[in-house]
């Protein structure tokens, strides 16, 4: 019997899908038997990381469109490290998609091999593309700030009935008037705002929860987030931000008990540093109060290569996406929300996600999984 595949498309070649092309590719060539280590989930449903197929793209960057894909997602400006340099199964075209609000100004200032170079193409009608393609899931990499261009990908998704996974802080899954389309549509979706799998948001939480559990309050926190990729550079420009600092900022706030003023939370990139390239370094520091009120203070740099860390979430979401369409489900997955993304339309601890999701895996939980 042939297995089964999913068919995906991604907006946005940048360094994220770079990232998650060479994990697929990865894990296709160890096969069964081989190196699985990086993986939440070897095996979902049936399917394994190899089972993805990546059938077009879109860009807007004269350097990746009409380019093939693996080709496309080696060139400038991407940055990540190329841990397994085989992409010679990443055939699929990139086409040319519409800009909106895709650039910012800010990177004109910057040298053509750090950032972006919009290409002078007319866009392709990406809703005709995911049919003509038959696509079932359509993966957002789009830079932060594109609230515009999201609301647009996210609408030939609508049209067409292709599932979302929004990678980024712009709100379509949490957002209860996109959400209830999706769901009336019969289309399943996972957003918004990829949490990395080891990175600076699950460890604060997982350090804000360690503390409450111990029954101390925290008091101060701060997340410092510095890299020298694109992501960071377009950061740079704090028009762009406001959704993206809602998100981070959500995510860990929702796991401290009980209150804490807004002002003694400070959440976000915070710079650009060329060098760094795709390795994002995250200074993390918590001031607390224990027993007695004796103070409590800790500090915590993480140093991740950034792109890889969303890769291995994204490997995940894809195929509880593709089990979803399959049992007929439709709007957001809520666990798969909770636990892939920072900005889910309903938080829930780790723990709680991880036991729906595997239920789920089970198939005791036939709906959206959140009652
Ligand atoms: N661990 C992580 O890397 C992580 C975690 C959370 C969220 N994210 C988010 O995921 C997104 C992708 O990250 P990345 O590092 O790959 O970014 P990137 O800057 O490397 O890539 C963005 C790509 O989008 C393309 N693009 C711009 N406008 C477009 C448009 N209108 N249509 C199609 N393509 C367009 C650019 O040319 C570029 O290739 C970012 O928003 C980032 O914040 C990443």
């Amino acid at each position: 019997m042939e297995s089964r595949k999913v068919r995906v498309a991604i907006a946005g070649v940048g360094n994220c899908a770079l990232s998650l092309l060479q994990g697929i590719s990865y894990y296709r060539a160890q096969g069964t038997h081989g190196n699985q280590v990086g993986l939440m989930h070897y095996d979902i449903g049936g399917l394994t990381p190899g089972d993805i197929e990546v059938v077009c793209a879109f860009d807007i960057d004269v350097r990746k469109v009409g380019k093939p894909l693996g080709e496309a997602a080696k060139a400038k400006p991407n940055c990540t490290t190329m841990f397994f340099d085989n992409l010679a199964f990443c055939q699929a075209e990139v086409f040319m998609g519409p800009m909106f609000d895709g650039y910012s100004p800010l990177m004109d200032a910057y040298p053509e091999d750090e950032r972006f170079l919009v290409a002078d193409l007319e866009p392709v009608d990406v809703g005709k593309v995911l049919q003509e393609k038959d696509v079932e899931i359509l993966i957002s990499y789009l830079p932060v700030g594109a609230d515009q261009a999201t609301r647009y990908y996210a609408s030939q998704c609508l049209k067409t009935g292709v599932s979302l996974i929004n990678c980024i802080p712009s709100f379509v899954v949490s957002d209860p008037e996109w959400y209830n389309r999706f769901d009336r549509a019969g289309i399943p979706i996972i957003g918004d705002d990829v949490k990395s799998q080891v990175g600076a948001t699950i460890v604060h939480r997982a350090l804000s929860a360690l503390l409450g559990e111990r029954g101390a309050k925290i008091r101060r926190t701060y997340q410092l987030n510095v890299g020298g990729n694109t992501d960071f550079m377009n950061m740079l420009d704090r028009t762009r931000l406001k959704f993206k600092k809602i998100s981070k900022t959500e995510a860990v706030v929702s796991t401290i008990e009980g209150e804490i003023e807004s002002r003694n939370v400070h959440i976000g990139p915070s710079d650009y540093v060329p060098w760094q390239r795709d390795n994002k370094v995250c200074f993390l520091r918590i001031e607390a109060e224990g027993f007695l009120g004796a103070p409590i203070e800790l500090e915590l740099r993480l140093s991740v290569e950034d792109s890889p860390n969303s890769g291995g979430v994204i490997v995940d979401a894809i195929r509880f996406l593709k089990l979803a369409r399959e049992r007929g489900q439709s709007g957001p997955l809520y666990p798969a929300c909770a636990y892939f993304m920072k900005r889910p339309p309903v938080q829930m601890d780790e723990k709680e996600a991880r036991g729906k999701l595997e239920a789920f895996l089970q198939g005791s939980i036939k709906e959206k999984g959140c009652q």
